[in-house]
């Protein structure tokens, strides 16, 4: 049976990462590694806590010596990364937080790995695999035109994208010096269960709820290409799965929308849910100082994806959100107790690294 280590499994990608791999691969040993920070949260992954090819670890990415530990114990045959802080607006009020996860974590992951897997590497190394998810903010912003694509050269502007860059090179380094067989995917703004309410849709549908100002940045003209969450787990396990050694694919949804049009669509679609008048969640709209560094669009190009590997979009984005929308309406005590950290504070003494 073989053993994948997937990080940052209780955080929103993490977790519906975790879900696929441990229910369509009953053979696949899934061990979940996460720190469980303020973003993590085991309350994520309960309907499939008790499978028998699931087992949680408490731990930080940045302690070299217990990830040393831990890979040496485990003998991983294979790595999904996904651990990260990942809040931009965190990043601009502590860019350190993000150097030391984003790039210090990872490059303790690939020499971990390297370890390991040094006696098999330079041959063909059947089945090991360290496969890391990365974001499309690298690539900095667009203009009114264009797409990125696999071959746009990395600007980075926030330290949070500055800092998934500096991991992505760290990784390509690896596969390139010591022949690590990697592979880094790109990915658009994910949206979906899960999500945690400090970024816009989960925030917005948190304060709808409890009529609170719907803050936006700047005039809300800037463009984001939303993916559902669960097709983006989707495309993790094909490219995982069938991506050759040393490739990076884009993953989104052909999905551009600006931010004011995302806000007032979900508005609508609250109201219609709340049974409240039309018009009456638009007003909470408010707008506020933009973030610094704010880039103006994002637009991914996933041509590569879709053509070699197959992979498609599964949702329209007004059908992903009704669904989203009404997993939060339905799941209140899951927002109650991320939002006031209660359950953070149970999950983390439950358990010790
Ligand atoms: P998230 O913030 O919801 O989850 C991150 C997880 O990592 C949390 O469970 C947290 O506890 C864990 N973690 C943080 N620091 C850690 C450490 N030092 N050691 C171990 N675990 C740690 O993030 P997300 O939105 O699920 O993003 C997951 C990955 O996908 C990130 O690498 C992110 O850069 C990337 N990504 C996110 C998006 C998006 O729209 N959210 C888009 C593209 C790529
Ligand atoms: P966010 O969800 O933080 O994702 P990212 O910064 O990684 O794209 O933000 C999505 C967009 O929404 C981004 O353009 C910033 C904007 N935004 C607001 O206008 N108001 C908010 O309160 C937040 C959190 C984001």
């Amino acid at each position: 049976m073989k053993k994948i280590l997937i990080t940052g499994g209780a955080g929103f990608i993490g977790s519906h990462v975790v879900r696929l791999f441990v229910t369509k691969y009953p053979n696949l040993q899934v061990v979940n590694l996460d720190k469980l920070t303020y973003a993590g949260n085991l309350m994520n992954l309960i309907d499939i806590e008790n499978r028998e090819n699931y087992r949680f670890v408490k731990g930080d990415i940045v302690d070299a010596s217990f990830i040393n530990e831990l890979f040496e114990i485990e003998q991983f045959d294979a790595v999904i990364h996904l651990a990260a802080e990942s809040h931009v607006d965190r990043s601009i009020e502590n860019p350190l937080d993000f150097v030391m996860t984003n790039i210090i974590g990872t490059v303790n992951l690939l020499n971990a790995a390297k370890k390991i897997w040094s006696p098999s590497l330079g041959k063909e190394i059947a089945g090991k695999r360290f496969y890391h998810v990365s974001t499309d903010e690298v690539y900095g912003s667009l203009g009114e035109t264009g797409m990125f694509t696999e071959e746009t050269k990395y600007d980075p502007h926030s330290p949070y994208s500055a800092s998934k860059a500096g991991s992505d090179h760290f990784v390509r380094a690896y596969g390139d010096t010591y022949g690590l067989p990697v592979v880094i995917s790109n990915c658009s703004n994910n949206y979906g269960p899960f999500h945690f309410p400090e970024k816009l849709i989960p925030l917005c549908i948190n304060n709808i709820k409890n009529s609170k100002p719907l803050p936006i940045y700047g005039k809300g003209e800037n463009v984001r290409d939303w993916l559902f969450v669960e097709d983006h787990a989707r495309a993790i396990d094909v490219i995982f799965h069938t991506a050759k050694n040393g490739t990076t694919y884009n993953i989104g949804g052909h999905n551009e929308w600006k931010n004011i049009d995302v806000i007032r669509l979900l508005c609508t679609i609250m109201d219609r849910k709340l049974n409240k008048a039309t018009g009456t969640s638009e007003k909470l709209i408010t707008f506020v100082k933009d973030r610094a560094g704010h880039d103006l669009r994002y637009a991914i190009d996933s041509t590569k994806l879709q053509n070699e590997l197959g992979w498609k979009p599964s949702l329209q984005f007004e059908e992903g959100l009704e669904k989203t929308v009404d997993w939060y309406l339905a799941n209140e005590e899951w927002l109650e107790r991320v939002t006031s950290g209660a359950y953070q504070d149970y999950y983390n003494k439950q358990y010790t690294q």
